[in-house]
């Protein structure tokens, strides 16, 4: 079987890790990174620290408007797809990256296989929705993480080809962080365990806005612990361009750091009191090592850590933002809804049996 697997964004490497490597034990893949993600800290050392293969195609279409950046990508893979014609494309998550790859394989009649599936917001002005809801609708193969991903696929018509695999993240999760406690990068970021708060905010509607992020910075600047906030680079840029440099600087309780590595994420999120977090995966991260999470966003797609009362929503308004994270309490449970952290292996055995000449299972759905 040979599977053409497309990322880009920094989750996706994070996500595509451990399938590429339950992939490559037994196939070919073909690796294309669409270079949305272009940055040393945003993409390299991902996969120097994941043990990702070198992508044999980096399309390197770098930052720009959605339309530009979409199109310029689905015009490049539309060809390389007639040219490498796989058995399958493999796309992740919900990146302009996976619209592109998603579209320019239907268009070339390449099969579709989407891992996180049927993750839905119900906010349309997010561009991640607008990207899931699509590929979703133009897999043939459909990964999903949790139940709901599976129900919401149902509410839309999408039944045939769909698999409940678990989630990727936790694969990645249990196989890098075993390993360290996090105590030589506790003391490279000046923190005590259990005694600061993480941060992260990319989302377009938090940080494209001036008075959310503003909101934002002030809400972080009122809390009792310290905020180790590592800073994404349009977060960083529109901070800039907003003038509100000052506004952070006075909130001596946060220290600014670069984007983090996955290692040193890992060790971050692990000994925090709370991730703060506009994130999408950040918040099941956090669930997966039993940290409460603050999401800065109305809505969330991974609504069983809402549910279970570790995950709170809080917006990105100042005042609600301190009362969520004063109010934080640790539920006394956490039962494993993102599957066992085999999800890569299923992946594997699914597209074989669908796509894999030599499978005497192989099937037509
Ligand atoms: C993208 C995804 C988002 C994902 C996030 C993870 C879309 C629509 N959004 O958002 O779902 O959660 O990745 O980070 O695909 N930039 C750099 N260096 C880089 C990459 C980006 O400086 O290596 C800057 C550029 O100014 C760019 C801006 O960040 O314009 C935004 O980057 P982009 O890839 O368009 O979207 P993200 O905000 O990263």
């Amino acid at each position: 079987m040979k599977v053409l697997s497309v990322v880009g964004a920094r989750p996706q490497f994070i996500k595509a890790a451990p399938v590429c490597r339950a992939l490559r034990a037994a196939h070919e893949e073909v690796l294309v990174h669409s270079g949305q993600h272009y940055d040393y800290e945003m993409s390299d050392v991902f996969f120097e620290q994941l043990g990702i293969p070198k992508p044999d195609f980096n399309l390197a279409v770098g930052s720009g408007s959605h339309g530009r950046q979409t199109g310029e990508m689905l015009g490049a893979l539309e060809e390389l797809f007639i040219e490498q014609r796989p058995d399958v494309v493999l796309v992740y998550g919900d990146t302009n990256t996976t619209l592109a790859a998603g579209l320019a394989a239907a268009k070339a009649l390449v099969p579709v296989a989407h891992v996180e599936a049927g993750l839905r917001s119900f906010n349309r002005t997010m561009p991640e929705e607008v990207n899931r809801v699509l590929v979703d609708h133009l897999s043939d193969v459909l990964f999903c993480p949790t139940r709901a991903a599976v129900g919401n696929l149902a509410a839309e018509g999408i039944s045939h080809g769909v698999h409940l695999v678990g989630d990727v993240m936790l694969d990645t999760a249990r196989f890098f962080s075993e390993d360290s406690d996090g105590t030589e990068a506790l003391a490279r970021f000046g923190v005590d365990a259990g005694g600061y708060y993480l941060a992260t905010v990319h989302r377009a509607g938090t940080s494209d806005s001036r008075s959310r992020l503003e909101s934002v910075i002030r809400a972080f600047s009122r809390l009792g612990r310290p905020v180790v906030w590592a800073l994404h680079p349009r977060t960083r840029k529109n901070i800039e361009t907003f003038g509100l440099d000052a506004a952070l600087a006075a909130a001596t309780n946060v220290r600014v750091v670069p984007p983090v590595s996955y290692a040193d994420s890992v060790a971050l999120l692990k000994n925090a009191a709370a991730l703060l977090t506009d994130s999408g995966g950040m918040q099941k991260e956090a669930y997966f090592f039993g940290v409460p999470c603050v999401t800065l966003r109305d809505e969330t797609e991974w609504i069983e850590t809402v549910e279970l009362g570790w995950n709170r929503l809080a917006g990105t308004d100042e005042a609600t933002i301190v009362e969520a994270v004063e109010g934080i309490t640790v539920p006394t449970s956490r039962p494993d809804v993102y599957g066992d952290g085999q999800a890569a292996e299923a992946i594997v055995s699914a597209l074989e049996a669908r796509f894999d000449a030599r499978s005497a299972a192989s099937v037509v759905e």
